[in-house]
C-alpha cells in the first residue's frame, strides 16, 4: 500500500499564524502536525508517500526532506491551486498506479494511529474503499455520513446545512484504483472544489464497496486555532516524558513535563503535561499543565499555561499569567517596567489581544 497526504491548499482560519507558515508545519506538542501523520503512516507499515503540496511547498520540502529521517521515502505532488480533495486524488494518479492507498489530510491528528484500519483494509481485498467515520458535535463542518439500520453507508454530504447525522468523516480514507473513476466522473462543488466526499458517493452509487470504520477515541481537524490548542492538550496527556536539558536546583519540575536538548529551566515551576523545546530558556517562570514552548524560546519572570509558543519568541515580566494562547513566531510579550508604563507587543495582522 501507499500513502497520500494532502498538505496544500491555504490555512486562512489559522490567520495569522499562516501568513507565512503553512499549517500542516505548525507544531502540536512540540511536533509538526505534518510529521505526525508521516509517522503515523509509517508506523502502520507504509513507507512510499505522496506529499500534494501548493504554495507552500517550499518549506513543505525543505522540513521533510526525502522523507528518510522519518524512515519513508517522499515523493512531491505539485497542485496548482487548492482545487479539492478528489483534485489531489486525480493530480496523484501517476504516483500511485494501480496500488491500495491511504490518504490522510496533512492537518488532522488522530488517537491511536491507523494500523489497525490498515491491516482491516489490507485484509478485505474485495473493499473498493474504507472510510473512517467518528461523532462530532458540530456536523455541518464537515463531510457527513448517513447509515442505514445494518451501518451501510446510504448518503455522504459535504458541509450539510441540516446535517442527516453527527457522524463527520475524518481525514483518512482507503481507496483502490477505482477512485479513479469517481474523480473523473464527479463535478466541481458550490465552493468550487471537487469534493472527496463527492467521489465517494459515486462508488457508493455505483455498487462499490465502501466500508465505514467508527473511530472512538479523539481526532481533531486542526483549522482552527481553539481546536489547535485542544489537539496540543490532548497530545501532551499522552506523551511519554524525558528530561534531555538542565534543571537548576532551585526549579521544580513534575513528572509529566518534558525538557528537550539545550533547554534550560532556572528558578522556574514547570507543571506538567507540557514541553519546553530545544534551547528554550524558562527563567524565574511559571509554565504551567497543557502548555508546549517551542525551541528557541525565552519566558523570563512571567507565568503561562494552557498555551503554545511557537520558535524564537519572548515573554517578559508579564504581570498577569498568560492562558489558552497561540502566540506565534518571532513574537515578542514585554511590558515596560519604569514610567511610563506599557505593554510592548508585536502583533501580526489579524491578532487578538485579551488585555485586562
Ligand atoms: O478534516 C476532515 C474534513 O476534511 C472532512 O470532514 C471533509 O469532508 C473534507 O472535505 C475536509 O474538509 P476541510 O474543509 O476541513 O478540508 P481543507 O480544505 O481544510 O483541506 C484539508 C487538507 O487538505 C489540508 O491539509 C489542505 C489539503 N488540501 C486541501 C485542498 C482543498 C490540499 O492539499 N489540496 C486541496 O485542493
Amino acid at each position: 500500500m501507499k500513502g497520500l497526504i494532502l498538505s496544500g491548499g491555504k490555512g486562512t482560519r489559522l490567520y495569522p499564524l499562516t501568513y507565512t507558515r503553512a499549517k500542516q508545519l505548525i507544531p502540536v506538542a512540540n511536533k509538526p502536525i505534518l510529521v505526525r501523520v508521516i509517522e503515523t503512516i509509517r508506523d502502520a507499515g507504509i513507507t512510499e508517500i505522496g506529499i500534494v503540496i501548493g504554495d507552500t511547498g517550499p518549506e513543505i520540502r525543505e522540513a521533510v526532506g526525502d522523507g528518510s529521517q522519518f524512515g519513508v521515502a517522499v515523493t512531491y505532488i505539485p497542485q496548482d491551486a487548492p482545487r479539492g480533495l478528489a483534485h489531489a486524488v486525480k493530480i496523484a494518479r501517476d504516483f500511485l498506479g494501480d496500488d491500495r492507498f491511504v490518504m490522510f489530510l496533512g492537518d488532522n491528528v488522530i488517537q491511536g494511529g491507523i494500523s489497525a484500519l490498515i491491516r482491516d483494509f489490507a485484509g478485505h481485498t474485495d473493499w473498493n474503499s474504507q472510510i473512517v467515520l467518528t461523532e462530532v458535535e458540530q456536523p455541518e463542518r464537515y463531510g457527513v455520513a448517513r447509515l442505514n439500520d445494518e451501518g451501510r453507508i446510504v448518503q455522504l454530504i459535504e458541509k450539510p446545512k441540516d446535517p442527516p447525522s453527527n457522524l463527520a468523516l475524518v481525514g483518512i480514507y482507503m481507496f483502490d484504483h477505482h477512485i479513479f473513476e469517481a474523480t473523473d466522473a464527479i463535478q466541481p462543488s458550490w465552493r468550487n472544489e471537487l469534493e472527496i466526499t463527492d467521489a465517494i458517493q459515486w462508488l457508493v452509487e455505483h455498487a462499490y464497496m465502501v466500508f465505514p470504520h467508527v473511530h472512538r477515541g479523539w481526532w481533531i481537524d486542526t483549522g482552527e486555532a481553539g481546536e489547535l490548542l485542544r489537539a496540543n492538550g490532548l497530545v501532551l496527556d499522552e506523551l511519554v516524558p524525558e528530561i534531555r536539558g538542565t534543571v537548576d536546583d532551585q526549579s521544580q519540575v513534575d513528572s509529566r513535563v518534558t525538557i528537550e536538548e539545550g533547554a534550560e529551566i532556572i528558578n522556574s515551576v514547570i507543571r506538567g503535561p507540557a514541553i519546553i523545546g530545544q534551547n528554550t530558556r524558562i527563567v524565574d517562570s511559571y509554565v504551567g499543565p497543557f502548555s508546549s514552548i517551542y525551541h528557541n524560546v525565552v519566558i523570563e519572570n512571567s507565568e503561562i499555561q494552557g498555551s503554545m509558543v511557537l520558535e524564537h519568541s519572548s515573554i517578559r515580566d508579564i504581570p498577569t499569567r498568560i492562558e489558552d494562547s497561540l502566540i506565534g513566531r518571532h513574537a515578542e510579550v514585554t511590558i515596560a517596567t519604569l514610567r511610563p508604563k506599557a505593554i510592548k507587543m508585536h502583533l501580526g495582522d489579524h491578532s487578538r489581544l485579551g488585555l485586562l
